[in-house]
């Protein structure tokens, strides 16, 4: 059954004569003679034209059958193609449909439609041009990662999902329970009314993860510097075009880094990616640049080729106060920025990537760590134009006394961080790392502007189908 892909075909170094090729048809055309079939497998934009000669006997009854979403199989011979804008076609010998398609229902017509109505059908949008070029930018982006950790020298690891501790701090977390909670009745209780969760799986109540960073840091603490790429859940009720309640997040964490050097390693690192996206990705960025967003290719070399600013939160705050008569929420010292400030600076103020940092630790996580001046943490945003933070990051506190004083400031239980303080017990040592939500850098790299429309099957509040 094994055939050749089409991008296989597209690039091969000769004509090849009775090859077999399989997917799914675009359009067909009829001329008087020979009809014109175009299919395409997913393997590459590109389609491949199959040539089709009508009058044959055994294609007629099969022809009308041809026709957008239909599968099929085709033996045919590869030849160079007359027609400009593709190297070969496919001069079809036999056909063979695999799957019909009736036009009346199939929701995938060729006219254009609009993304909130291919949210709806998320299981075949990926066989619109639009959606499978994301999908293989997706593919190709993710590979990117693991590469320039891989050639840097981190160690790929794998932190939980299901955890008992809350790393943001926030409280926006997913319970995960054996329990029956379909069923009240039959949940256990204590001798205060509460549910009983010693009764559960673990013993305890948990969580699905919203950063693996944690463990993670103690991970980094025994073997330099490593890095986790996987799922992350946050209940958190935000309804906006880049929040998700499931994403994915890349989380480098290094021993004996300072900020600066999170800093720097963030910058390099969105820089890389997105290079090897440009140059991995052409075809399919074409698409988007086309018909997504005009500016693309401009937007994406500001990334890759300016040197992002790098301001302090203070500063930051100078520069916003003096046109608070253009903001919603009005910036003064201390004010924990928000999505339109950080637009504001990247957009119009800069025009280009920021790194803002060194923020007031009343905004901040309890693990940065405090600056000498006793107001502000080592913490860094990374803000890039149209999204807004792509990354969060943070030099780590290291010092056992200051991180458990800040826990009890948090309202947080040391003794259940036990494990986590441990690392500042025994061999401490600076170390820094940061998050990249895999989406935010899916929305930056193809343009695309929903946070829904750059994953396969979007969870987002509300949202769960498929
Ligand atoms: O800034 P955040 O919350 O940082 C952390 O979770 C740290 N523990 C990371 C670390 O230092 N290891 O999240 C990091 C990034 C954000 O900058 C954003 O890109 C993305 O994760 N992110 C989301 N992406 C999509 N939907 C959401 N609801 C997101 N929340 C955060
Ligand atoms: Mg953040």
């Amino acid at each position: 059954m094994k055939s050749k892909t089409i991008k296989e075909l597209l690039a091969s170094e000769s004509v090849i004569s009775n090859i077999t090729v399989m997917g799914w048809v675009k359009t067909r055309r009829d001329l008087k003679k020979q009809s014109f079939a175009e299919i395409n497998d997913g393997s590459t934009r590109q389609n491949l034209q199959i040539v089709i000669n009508n009058e044959d006997e055994n294609f007629k009854h099969i022809l009308s059958d041809v026709i957008n979403g239909a599968s099929i199989k085709v033996i045919g011979d590869l030849v160079p193609s007359p027609a400009k804008g593709q190297r070969y076609e496919l001069i079809a010998k036999s056909i063979e449909l695999l799957g019909k398609c009736p036009q009346e229902s199939y929701p995938i017509q060729k006219k254009k439609t609009s993304d909130e109505f291919l949210r709806t059908i998320a299981h075949l949008r990926p066989r619109t041009n639009k959606y499978a070029a994301m999908l293989r930018i997706r593919s190709e982006l993710s590979f990117a990662i693991h590469k320039y950790f891989r050639d840097n020298g981190f160690f790929y690891v794998h932190t939980p999902l299901i955890t008992t501790s809350d790393c943001e701090g926030a409280g926006e977390m997913f319970s995960v329970t054996s329990f029956d909670i379909g069923n009240i009745k039959n949940l256990p209780v204590d001798a205060n009314g509460n549910i009983d969760f010693s009764k559960d799986l673990f013993e305890k109540r948990t969580y699905l993860t919203v950063s693996g960073q944690l463990e993670g840091e103690t991970l980094a603490l025994a073997l330099g510097k490593i890095y986790t790429f996987g799922p992350t859940f946050r209940a958190e009720n935000s309804n906006t075009y880049r929040h998700a309640s499931e994403f994915w997040m890349i989380e480098p964490e290094m021993a004996f880094y300072d900020l600066y050097d999170d800093m720097d390693l963030a910058e390099d690192f969105v820089k890389s990616i997105t290079r090897d996206v440009i140059k991995n990705c052409s075809l399919d960025l074409e698409l988007f640049a086309k018909f997504v967003e005009p500016k693309l290719m401009e937007n994406l070399s500001n990334v890759t080729e300016t040197k992002y600013e790098r301001l302090q939160y203070s500063d930051a705050v100078n520069i916003l106060e003096k046109e608070n008569d253009r903001f919603e929420i009005k910036v003064s010292w201390g004010v924990d920025l928000a999505s339109e400030h950080e637009r504001f600076l990247v957009e119009k103020y800069f025009k280009k990537p920021i790194i803002m940092y060194n923020k007031p630790k009343d905004v901040a996580a309890f693990y940065m760590k405090l600056n000498d001046d006793g107001k502000t943490v080592r913490g860094m945003d990374l803000l890039v134009p149209r999204i807004g933070e792509l990354i969060g990051g943070s030099e780590r506190e290291e010092r056992l006394d200051v991180l458990t004083n800040k826990m009890k400031e948090f309202n947080m239980n040391p003794d259940l961080y036990w494990w986590y303080l441990d690392l500042r017990r025994f061999g401490t040592v600076p170390h820094s790392g940061f998050g990249l939500g895999f989406e935010r850098m899916m929305m930056l790299v193809t343009g695309i502007s929903n946070i829904r429309d750059v994953c396969a099957y979007p969870r987002v509040p509300g949202y769960a189908e498929f």
